[in-house]
């Protein structure tokens, strides 16, 4: 999902391109590419940085031309490589296309265009659309990018030259951002304002589906019935560096705002009507019903993620799951039996006590399952069998989209386990997956939670501990809660079994003690409701986050955050949604570096 440029006018286009794709940097990516017309095109491409692309272009004395193409690639089919990056060409080498996004059918469209006598180099999704467009082009580009969309199920941006139109480009978006740029000498597409910002401030804003033919001195947005959109000009006064948070004040908050589109590209794909798929990941029902115990590996928030995996899979399968900090996993001499399986959970794919983990379990002629966002980290790399979460790069240090795609991933894992163990109906696991399909909208619509967590968090930014409660999988859920105001705003924070309160740490509340209870689990209300009472009576100020509809904890509570209703063992992927901004809210209250807090790194490549 990472980054596009495109350029056509008066100006040399390479330089512009390179210049664009650096503007994306930010993005994260691992490998780049630029296409240049110039009487046919050339396609210099690299596995790597920037600076390698630029190498090899230099290498090559520079690419001519003034229209082309340029990515950063964020793989999410096919490892990085020299020969995965794009921009893509068909077959003929008449086409070069560049693609963010996820192609969710490209299976199938790589076996009917096999039948159709296409050979293909790489192991992406997206090579399949440049051999596609081919496939329906008869001189039109703007028709053969209409029949193309309509045969693509999944996320899109595409820029996409052919060498019979020397003056043309033609562009498309569905749920991968791009937006044209209208230039005094030529005009762009770009992932987002930052690769462009340079050159203009004038944008077209393509809404999902619009077809943008670019000229050098003319630009036609098109709908999928071939009629011209009249756009109103965006006009930018940004500087680039808002820009590149896509004008939010940092990264953290963008990537909370992402999370219902992260959610989408890693639920989706693997809901179909029959149920779940995992990519291919071969689990057969001896497979299963051979594992005597799960062992869940990771560190900080991926290790939040596995606890509440660990309910939620023992819920469903009743197979046994233990959950482990990395760091004492590899130390611990832990006992694995044959056929138990072991699942790795880490963002960066890199957590050197998570890798060194999954090394002793490999070492014990384990299974090793990695739930990653890096395609091609040395986590997804060594495992046995990996299952991406799609969330798109995550540049904040406190991880918020890649923690709830974690999550998303897990209930994907027991829900799958626990249909083929036949512990619930194909029903049961279509209700199931009913829910699942709801939880990006859910997301989204505690978003708007927004202003009322900056509100609440002026008034408790200066809380000297606070003690986060909850019973079940809320107890779980609240690790994540606790990390997140720790990491960003250094207040100190403890996620406290409800039930265990009284067995010592209750000593420590005193008046105006802030305690967040998280209380979504229905069947473990009564007793958080009296958990509450028993601080409350201790002069604790109690923020309660409950299921939308539940008043009676409006009688004790002294604020009540609420959360859409869904199936008791998603709650997690909602209650974490308030806690994300409030703790987003108390650093920026406290004057917190909310993207790099103090003594943290992003990847913890050292033990
Ligand atoms: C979470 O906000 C922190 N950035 C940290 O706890 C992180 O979850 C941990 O270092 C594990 O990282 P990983 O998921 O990349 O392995
Ligand atoms: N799915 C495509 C690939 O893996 C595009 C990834 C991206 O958005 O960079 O190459």
């Amino acid at each position: 999902m990472c980054g596009i440029v495109g350029y056509i006018g008066c100006e040399q286009a390479a330089p512009i391109l390179l210049e664009g794709l650096k503007r994306l940097e930010y993005r994260g990516y691992d490998s780049a590419g630029i296409s240049i017309y110039q009487e046919t095109i050339q396609t210099i491409k690299t596995k790597g940085r920037l600076a390698d692309l630029e190498e090899k272009v230099n290498q090559l004395g520079g690419a001519m031309g003034n229209m082309g193409i340029g990515h950063t690639r964020w793989a999410t089919h096919g490892v990085p490589s020299d020969i995965n990056s794009h921009p893509h060409l068909s077959q003929n080498g008449r086409i070069s296309l560049v693609h963010n996004g996820i192609i969710e059918n490209y299976m199938e469209l790589k076996k009917f265009l096999i039948e159709q006598g296409r050979t293909f180099v790489s192991d992406t999704d997206s090579e399949i659309a440049a051999q596609l467009f081919d496939y329906y082009y008869q001189g039109d580009m703007v028709d053969a990018l209409i029949h193309m969309i309509e045969k693509i199920r999944g996320s899109y941006a595409f820029g996409i030259m052919c060498r019979d139109k020397p003056d043309e480009l033609v562009a498309v978006r569905k749920d991968s951002p791009l937006l044209v740029g209208i230039g005094a000498d030529g005009n762009f597409i770009g992932s987002d304002i930052p690769a462009l910002l340079e050159y203009t401030r004038d944008y077209y804003l393509l809404e999902d589906n619009e077809i943008v033919l670019l000229k050098k001195n003319e630009v036609t947005v098109y709908n999928l019935e071939k009629n011209i959109i009249k756009k109103e000009i965006f006009h930018v006064d940004w500087d680039i560096s808002s820009a590149e948070k896509g004008g939010y004040d940092y990264f953290m908050m963008k990537e909370i705002m992402e999370q219902p589109e992260a959610l989408r590209k890693t639920l989706f794909p693997r809901i179909t009507e029959d149920g779940i798929q995992l990519d291919g990941v071969h689990f057969t029902k001896e497979d299963i019903d051979a594992i005597g115990r799960i062992h869940i590996v990771a560190c900080g928030s991926a290790w939040h993620a596995s606890v509440v995996g660990k309910y939620v899979i023992e819920e469903l399968t009743r197979i046994p799951v233990e959950v482990d900090l990395a760091s004492e996993f590899r130390y611990r001499n832990p006992i694995l039996n044959k056929g138990d399986l072991c699942v790795i959970v880490s963002q960066s794919g890199e957590t050197a006590d998570t890798l060194a983990a999954l090394r002793e379990a490999k070492r014990q002629g384990i299974r090793v399952l990695a739930i990653v966002n890096v395609v091609g980290s040395s986590i997804a790399r060594e495992a046995d069998d990996v299952i991406y979460t799609w969330a798109g790069p995550e540049i904040a240090v406190a991880t918020t989209k890649g923690y709830t795609t974690q999550l998303a991933v897990m209930y994907l894992i027991g829900l799958y386990f626990s249909y083929e163990k036949g512990r619930i109906s194909k029903e049961q696991l279509l209700q199931y997956c009913k829910a699942l399909h709801e939880i990006p909208q859910g997301t989204e619509k505690l978003l708007v939670l927004d202003e009322r967590m900056s509100q609440l968090a002026k008034v408790y930014a200066h809380s000297k501990d606070v003690f986060i409660l909850g019973r079940g999988i809320d107890y779980a859920a609240a690790m994540e809660s606790s990390l997140k105001l720790k990491e960003i705003s250094y207040i100190h924070s403890e996620a406290y079994a409800a039930g265990e309160l009284k067995h010592g740490t209750i000593s420590l509340i005193e008046d105006g003690t802030l305690v967040i209870a998280v209380a979504t689990q229905s069947h473990l209300f009564e007793k958080l409701l009296s958990n509450i009472k028993e601080v409350k009576a201790r002069g604790a100020k109690v923020i309660a986050i409950a299921i939308e509809g539940n008043k009676d904890i409006e009688t004790v509570a002294d604020e009540v955050v609420y959360i859409p209703e869904t199936e008791n063992i998603f709650t997690a992927s909602y209650n974490i949604i308030p806690m994300q901004l409030l703790s987003y809210y108390i650093a920026v209250e406290r004057g917190c570096d909310v993207d790099k807090p103090r003594n943290l790194a992003k990847s913890v490549t050292v033990e």
